[in-house]
């Protein structure tokens, strides 16, 4: 956006408002910033692509499951941009009700509405000269929707109740862990702001799929846990680090980060085992950590991935629909492959042919 001369159109920029109390506080320019750690190639692409478009005022839109780091590229690109010294703004629009997005996002004049006892800035005009993150744009409502497209494209802003537009300088990055493009398929979202935002797209692979990192981010989490507790020099057992790194982390890097501050915290000597982690992390997710497939029973943070298989649905084999059905019996239950394939209606051995084909550890599968 064109940086303008002054603050909003006419009038001083409304610095410091009187009630920013209750808003979310812009986060302070010297905050240190932990780093993105990442070795495997799909990283080390990203990380190239955050450092070439921090600097640039181009809109981006970071994509990925929970827990991927999304907010945390988008405070990067912040702190590598030349607005660094300028406000960091970020909203989580799924959590604001509904009735108020758009009053706190735009602001408002006195008498706008009941309770509107005095003028507001919004949000937008908050974070004004610096970086105003949308953190999960697809709960937009399509009125709200509506309103940030005519801020993004005329860099200004107006507040509800007032007819004067204000000039606002803010560069956007939003994120969301839903599928953008299915929403506007769906007419959920609009395809004009769709195309607004997805200036540069930044998509978050999920740890599963970053080869190499876990063992990465366990050891910096690991020396950061200990740290804080006063530890020193703990280590994970071997058994404990095969764990780490045959499980398929659905909740990705936030995840891990909890287990090991977890094994840390429950842990006696100077040496982490796999009974320190949290036992989610010990019991095996077949399902998700072989195929890739989300058990139906396993929430909102498996739907992404759901999502993915059903965009490929029609390219499946028999073999692969095959696949995804016994694991998804097995998982359900719990790696049990008596109680699986008698549900199945086939034959234990039968079931273990399959699964041999398929390339399916047995580790962590009970009846073998
Ligand atoms: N590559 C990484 N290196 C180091 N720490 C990371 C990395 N990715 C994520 N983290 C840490 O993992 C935690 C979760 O990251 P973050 O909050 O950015 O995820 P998110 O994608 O915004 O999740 P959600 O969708 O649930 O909001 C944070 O504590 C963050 O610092
Ligand atoms: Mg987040």
């Amino acid at each position: 956006m064109v940086p303008p001369a002054q603050g909003p159109l006419g009038q001083p920029h409304p610095a410091d408002p009187p009630d920013r109390a209750r808003r979310p506080r812009p986060a302070p320019a010297d905050v240190p910033l932990p780093p993105i750690l990442g070795a495997s190639a799909r990283m080390q692409r990203l990380l190239k692509l955050v450092a070439r478009v921090a600097p640039t005022d181009s809109t981006v839109l970071i994509l990925g499951e929970s827990g991927t780091g999304k907010e945390l590229v988008a405070r990067s690109l912040h702190v590598l941009s030349k607005r660094s010294q300028g406000p960091f703004v970020a909203v989580n629009v799924g959590a604001l009700p509904e009735s108020l997005i758009e009053s706190e996002l735009f602001g408002y004049a006195r008498g706008a509405f009941t309770g509107a006892v005095s003028d507001r800035p919004g949000l937008v005009e908050e974070a004004h000269r610096g970086t105003l993150f949308l953190d999960e744009i697809g709960d937009m409502p399509l009125a709200a929707q509506v309103k940030l497209l005519r801020t993004l494209e005329s860099n200004e802003v107006r507040r509800l109740g007032e007819n004067t537009p204000r000039l606002v300088d803010v560069r956007v990055v939003a994120a969301t862990h839903r599928d953008l493009q299915a929403l506007v398929a769906e007419g959920k979202f609009r395809d004009d702001l769709y195309y607004r935002l997805n200036v540069v797209q930044i998509e978050m692979p999920p740890l599963r799929e970053r080869a190499g990192d876990v063992g990465l981010l366990a050891s910096f989490f690991l020396d950061r846990a200990s740290r804080r507790a006063g530890r020193r020099a703990l280590r994970f057992t071997p058994e404990a680090e095969a764990l780490l790194g045959r499980y398929d982390w659905p909740g990705n890097v936030r995840e891990l980060e909890n287990a090991i501050e977890h094994a840390v915290a429950v842990s006696e000597g100077p040496v982490l085992s796999a009974a320190d982690l949290p036992a989610s992390v010990r019991t095996p997710r077949l399902l998700t950590r072989v195929a890739g497939v989300a058990p139906d029973d396993a929430g909102a943070d498996a739907q992404g991935r759901a999502r993915g298989l059903g965009r490929d649905l029609d390219a499946r084999s028999l073999d692969d629909v095959t696949r995804e059905h016994v694991l998804r019996v097995l998982s359900r239950h719990d790696g049990n492959a008596s109680a699986a394939a008698r549900q199945l209606g086939v034959s234990r051995t039968t079931l273990w042919r399959m699964l041999k084909r398929w390339g399916v550890p047995r580790d962590g599968m009970r009846g073998s």
